[in-house]
């Protein structure tokens, strides 16, 4: 099947691929030049693991493609999948400008029958509006051409992208269109050869449910990052708690680990803009306010931590600080709980210098030069003449670090264990001084 993606980013980019490895013939679209030339120098403009090879390979198959050019773009394919990025507008909702330019570009150039996809995060009622703009843009040509329009919210998670997308547990679509219904069922075929992973659904459910999903992961966090705050007050072991309800199969496993908050490009947007338009509809959701709220106040406690053992005031105080990306194995900073946590050290007058195995490029490229913030070349260079260790992705290689070199290497064996990665008799036991996220 020839197919275009609109939007090579995370979403864009690791579909494209993941499509073109089943057979498709693939177009990736993005208007920005920088991540195209990227990719057509053989490169990889973001860090997903798995991700490479597979570009490489359907590249050279001669089934995945990347350009700028939109009318390449629009006439390679009758299925158009829209996944362009919807950040934050100013009030908090969903920014369409992205999703209904390229809805735009599809009217404008369109020639026969097409299938519009969005995958894209959407408000409930973007269909409507993409189908409106097309129409608006086929009147404005003169020409009379049938179309669809479809809602396939993706639910990969960065850092395991490739493999959710192979391995879906389950695939959405919403749609009212049998031929647009079976098209999509035709794609997905080959992500669901030992079992039906379809769920066909009315549009507006299709994009109420990726909200709905991210909201309630959201509020799972929110949750435990509250309660270990509690434990702490009430002599509990966050982590006994954490066994203790995750063992219930109607609570189960995931999503329940307390830390410095939720971040990404995902959660806190999309939190945000349900809660807009839920209000805008007069339904407020009352529970999302209070895990955003929730979510704000985490991000702060582990420099609250820090501040209760240093003092308020930490000039001349240096800190190390491991984990930048805002969850393992991405290099995405988009709200990273680091950023708030690196601003709130260098404003209190601390120096930081930071590692993190993947993200440290992407890093300077976001956050620009900044006076008193370095970036150190492995974990333990980090560490060097530190007055505290401060824990804030947990990457696997920092669950089993070296504590012996890590003494040697702090000036004060102090570490602050914002994902609770270390077991405080372990640390306690190595001569460390062991803050966490409400264990005892
Ligand atoms: N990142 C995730 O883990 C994830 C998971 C599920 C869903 N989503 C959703 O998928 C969407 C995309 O997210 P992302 O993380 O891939 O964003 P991204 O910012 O990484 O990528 C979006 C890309 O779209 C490009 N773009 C913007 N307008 C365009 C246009 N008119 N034509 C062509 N390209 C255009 C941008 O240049 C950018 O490269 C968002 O709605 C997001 O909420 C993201």
């Amino acid at each position: 099947m020839k197919i275009t993606m609109i939007g090579t980013g995370y979403v864009g980019l690791v579909t494209g691929t993941c499509l073109a490895e089943v057979g498709n013939d693939v177009m990736c679209l993005d208007v920005d030049a920088r991540k195209i030339d990227i990719l057509l120098a053989g490169g990889v403009p973001i860090h997903e693991p798995g991700l490479e090879p597979m570009i490489r390979r359907n590249v050279s198959a001669g089934r995945l493609r990347f350009t700028t050019d939109i009318d390449a773009a629009v006439g390679h394919a009758t299925v158009q999948f829209i996944a362009v990025g919807t950040p934050p507008d100013d009030d908090g909702s969903a920014d369409m400008q992205y999703v209904l330019q390229a809805a735009r570009n599809i009217g404008r150039r369109m020639t026969q029958w097409t299938l519009i996809v969005d995958k894209s995060t959407v408000p409930v009622g973007t269909a409507d509006r993409v189908r409106d703009i097309v129409a608006e843009e086929l009147a404005a040509r003169g020409v009379h051409i049938p179309y669809a329009v479809a809602s396939n919210p993706e639910f990969l998670k960065e850092g395991a992208a490739v493999d959710d997308f192979m391995k879906p547990d389950r695939v959405v679509i919403g749609a009212d269109d049998d031929r647009a219904i079976a098209i999509l069922r035709n794609v997905y075929a080959p992500f669901q050869r030992n079992r039906e992973r379809l769920l066909v659904m009315d549009v507006r459910s299709a994009e109420l449910t990726k909200y709905a999903a991210n909201a309630m992961l959201a509020t799972r966090i929110s949750f435990m990052n509250e309660l270990a705050n509690l434990a702490e007050h009430l002599g509990a072991d966050i982590e006994s708690v954490r066994q203790g309800i995750g063992s219930d199969p109607r609570i189960g496993w995931h999503f329940l680990y307390p830390g410095v908050g939720y971040g990404g490009s995902c959660f806190p947007k999309d939190v945000r803009a349900l809660q807009f338009t839920a209000e805008q509809v007069g339904a407020p959701l009352h529970v999302l306010s209070a895990v955003e709220a929730a979510n704000d106040a985490q991000k702060k406690v582990l420099v609250d931590k820090i501040c209760a053992r240093f003092g308020t005031a930490l000039g001349g105080r240096h800190f190390a600080l491991w984990g930048l990306a805002f969850k393992p194995n991405t290099d995405d900073m988009r709200e990273a709980p680091s950023r708030v946590i690196i601003d709130a050290l260098l404003q209190r007058g601390a120096s930081v210098v930071a590692y993190d195995p993947v993200a440290m490029d992407e890093a300077r490229r976001v956050l620009g030069d900044v006076a008193r913030l370095s970036f150190a070349a492995n974990p333990m260079a980090a560490c060097e003449g530190a007055d505290a260790l401060v824990v804030v992705t947990e990457w696997k290689e920092f669950r089993s670090p070296d504590f012996d070199a890590l003494k040697r290497h702090l000036k004060q064996p102090v570490i602050f264990d914002g994902r609770n990665l270390y077991e405080p008799d372990v640390v306690r036991g190595a001569g460390f001084e062991h803050v966490s996220m409400g264990r005892r």
